[in-house]
C-alpha cells in the first residue's frame, strides 16, 4: 500500500511517499524525471487540460493562454475563479482536483502500489471553508482515503524525523507563495502539540512579487505616459517580477537590470537589492508582528523558543532570517532552515505513514484550531453579536454546548448562524460558516434551544441543535447544501429569528 503525502501549494504542489529506507521521497513529474514540483496552474481549452510544469513550458512561447493561479487563495469562497474556453466556470476546490489529479498522475507512472491513504497539508489557519473545499477536491480527484494536516505541524514533523530526545519548543515561521503561518509547538518523544498559531492570506511570495511588478510599472509609466492593465501585460509582468526576485535574492547579487518587452513597448529598469529590501521591510516586519502575537497567545516569549525553524519558499528572502533573528535575539546560523521547498510534504509523507500504515503508532499528535468559534446571537441592545463558545487555540477536537433562547414569543423557528472569527493586525476577521433553520412547534416566550459547536480533529466544525423538550436534534456540517439555504434564509432577514443568550 502507498500512503501519500500531499503539500497543496499556492504556487507549488509536491506529492511523496516514505521509501523503503524510511525516508520522505517525492515523486517527479511524469514527463520530467528531474522536476519534483507541480506548478499550480492550470489551463483547460479545446485541446485539453495542462498542468503543472507542462502548462509552464507552454506558456513561455503562448503567454497570452488562459491560465487559472494562486486559486488556493480564493479555496472556500463560493465563486468561479477561472472560465475556459466553453465559457464554463470553474471553482477553487475543481481547480485544485485538477492539480490533485495530474500529481495522482505522476504516481501512477512510477509506483505500482495501490494508495492506501492520502494525508493534505492545509495552512494552519484555514478556516471551514477553505478545509471544506481542500476536502472536496480530493473528492473530486478521487481520492477516497483523505486526512488534512496543519502544514507547520508537518514540517515540524520532518525537522523531528531524525531528532529524538528532549522536549523542546518549536516556532515555525512558514512564509509561502501566498498565506504566512507562525506556529508554536511542543515536541519531543512523546508527541508533537500546537500550542498556538497566527497567520495571515496577505502575506506570501506572490505579494512580494506585486510590489515588484508595481516598481515595474512604475517605471513603464514614467517611459511610456502609460500603464498597461491588460490581461497578458499583466501575466508576463508577473513571471517577469517573480523571475527579477529569485534573482535579487541570490547571494552576492546586489541589482539587477533587465530590458523587455511589454504591450508592444520597450522598458528598462534597474532594481537594487538595497530598494527591493526598502520596498519588502514593511511586509517583513508584518509578519514578524504576527510572530509576536503567536508568542503572546501562547503565553511565552523568545527566551521559551529553543527552535526557531523557518519553512516555505519565500522564507529563503534574506529580510526574514535577519529580522527573525534580531527580535529573537539569537544569530543567524541558529536559525533552522533545512529544505524549505519540500518540508511540508516530507512532514505530509511521514505523517501519511503513521496515520494510515502504522496503525495509530508513532507520536501523539495535537493540533489546535485558528479561529473562535461561535454563535450569532441578538445582544442585550437588539443588536447581532457574536457568541464565541470555543475559543481560538483550543486543542481539537473540542466541543463546548450552551442553551439560547427565542427573542420573541411568537417564533416559530430559529435561524442558526456558526462564525469563525480571530483578530488580525487589521481588525476583527469574521467568517460565517452558514445559517440554517430549527422549527419550534409550539412557540412561547424563551423558548430554549441547546447548541452544541465541535472542531474535529482536522479542524472542521459540526454543529448540533436541540430542542430540550422533544428530544428533537438536528446534526449539522456546514457545507454546500446549508450554503444553497444561506441566500434564501438571508432574504428573510434573519435577525429577526436569532436567538438570545439570557431567558
Ligand atoms: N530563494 C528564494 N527567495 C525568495 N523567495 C523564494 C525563493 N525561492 C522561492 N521563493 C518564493 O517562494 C514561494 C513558493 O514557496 P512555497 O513553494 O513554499 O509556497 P506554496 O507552498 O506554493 O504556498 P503556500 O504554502 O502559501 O500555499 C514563491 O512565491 C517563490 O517566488
Ligand atoms: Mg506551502
Amino acid at each position: 500500500m502507498l500512503y501519500l503525502g500531499i503539500d497543496l501549494g499556492t504556487t507549488y504542489s509536491l506529492v511523496a511517499y516514505m521509501n523503503d529506507h524510511g525516508q520522505p521521497t517525492l515523486f517527479p513529474d511524469y514527463h520530467d524525471a528531474n522536476e519534483f514540483r507541480t506548478p499550480s496552474v492550470v489551463h483547460i481549452g479545446a485541446e485539453g487540460c495542462y498542468v503543472g510544469a507542462t502548462l509552464e513550458g507552454i506558456l513561455d512561447d503562448e503567454p497570452e493562454l488562459s491560465q487559472a493561479r494562486f486559486f488556493k487563495l480564493q479555496m472556500g469562497k463560493p465563486a468561479a475563479v477561472y472560465q475556459d474556453h466553453l465559457q464554463r466556470t470553474w471553482w477553487p476546490q475543481a481547480l485544485s482536483a485538477l492539480v490533485l489529479k495530474k500529481m495522482l498522475h505522476d504516481v501512477e507512472a512510477f509506483a505500482h502500489d495501490e494508495i492506501g491513504g492520502a494525508l493534505i497539508t492545509v495552512p494552519a489557519n484555514f478556516n471551514d471553508a477553505q478545509r471544506r473545499a481542500t476536502r472536496e477536491a480530493a473528492q473530486m480527484a478521487g481520492l477516497t482515503h483523505v486526512k488534512l494536516m496543519d502544514e507547520p505541524v508537518a514540517a515540524a514533523t520532518f525537522y523531528g524525523l531524525n531528532r529524538k530526545g528532549a522536549e523542546q519548543t518549536l516556532f515555525v515561521y512558514d512564509l509561502g507563495g501566498g498565506t504566512f503561518d507562525a506556529t508554536v509547538l511542543q515536541a519531543g518523544d512523546s508527541g508533537l502539540y500546537s500550542l498556538a498559531t497566527e497567520g495571515s492570506n496577505q502575506h506570501g511570495g506572490i505579494h512580494v512579487d506585486a510590489m515588484i511588478m508595481d516598481f515595474i510599472l512604475d517605471e513603464y509609466q514614467r517611459q511610456h505616459g502609460i500603464r498597461p492593465n491588460d490581461e497578458t501585460s499583466l501575466m508576463i509582468l508577473r513571471r517577469f517580477a517573480h523571475d527579477t526576485k529569485l534573482a535579487l535574492v541570490k547571494p552576492g547579487k546586489t541589482r539587477v537590470g533587465k530590458t523587455f518587452l511589454l504591450g508592444g513597448k520597450s522598458i528598462e529598469f534597474v532594481l537594487t537589492r538595497e530598494l527591493f529590501h526598502q520596498m519588502i521591510e514593511q511586509f517583513i516586519d508584518d509578519t514578524i508582528a504576527v510572530c509576536q502575537r503567536c508568542l503572546d497567545a501562547a503565553g511565552l516569549d523568545w527566551s521559551f523558543v529553543d527552535t526557531i525553524l523557518l519553512t516555505g519558499g519565500s522564507s529563503l528572502l534574506p529580510l526574514v532570517p535577519e529580522k527573525l533573528a534580531r527580535i529573537s535575539g539569537r544569530p543567524v546560523d541558529q536559525l533552522v532552515c533545512k529544505q524549505p521547498h519540500q518540508a511540508v510534504a516530507y512532514g505530509a509523507a511521514i505523517l501519511a505513514a503513521q496515520q494510515f500504515g502504522g496503525g495509530g503508532a508513532g507520536p501523539k499528535l495535537q493540533s489546535i484550531c485558528a479561529y473562535d468559534l461561535g454563535i450569532r446571537v441578538m445582544g442585550k441592545d437588539q443588536q447581532p453579536t457574536v457568541k464565541v463558545l470555543v475559543a481560538k487555540n483550543t486543542p481539537v477536537p473540542a466541543s463546548a454546548r450552551m442553551t439560547f433562547y427565542t427573542n420573541r414569543a411568537d417564533q416559530t423557528r430559529l435561524i442558526i448562524e456558526a462564525v469563525q472569527q480571530r483578530d488580525t493586525s487589521t481588525g476583527l476577521e469574521e467568517n460565517s460558516l452558514g445559517y440554517f433553520a430549527f422549527a419550534i412547534d409550539n412557540p412561547r416566550a424563551n423558548y430554549p434551544l441547546e447548541i452544541e459547536l465541535a472542531y474535529d480533529l482536522e479542524g472542521l466544525v459540526v454543529i448540533t441543535a436541540r430542542d430540550p423538550e422533544t428530544g428533537r436534534q438536528i446534526r449539522q456540517l456546514m457545507d454546500a447544501q446549508t450554503e444553497a439555504m444561506d441566500n434564501a434564509l438571508l432574504a428573510q432577514q434573519p435577525w429577526v429569528e436569532a436567538m438570545r443568550i439570557n431567558p
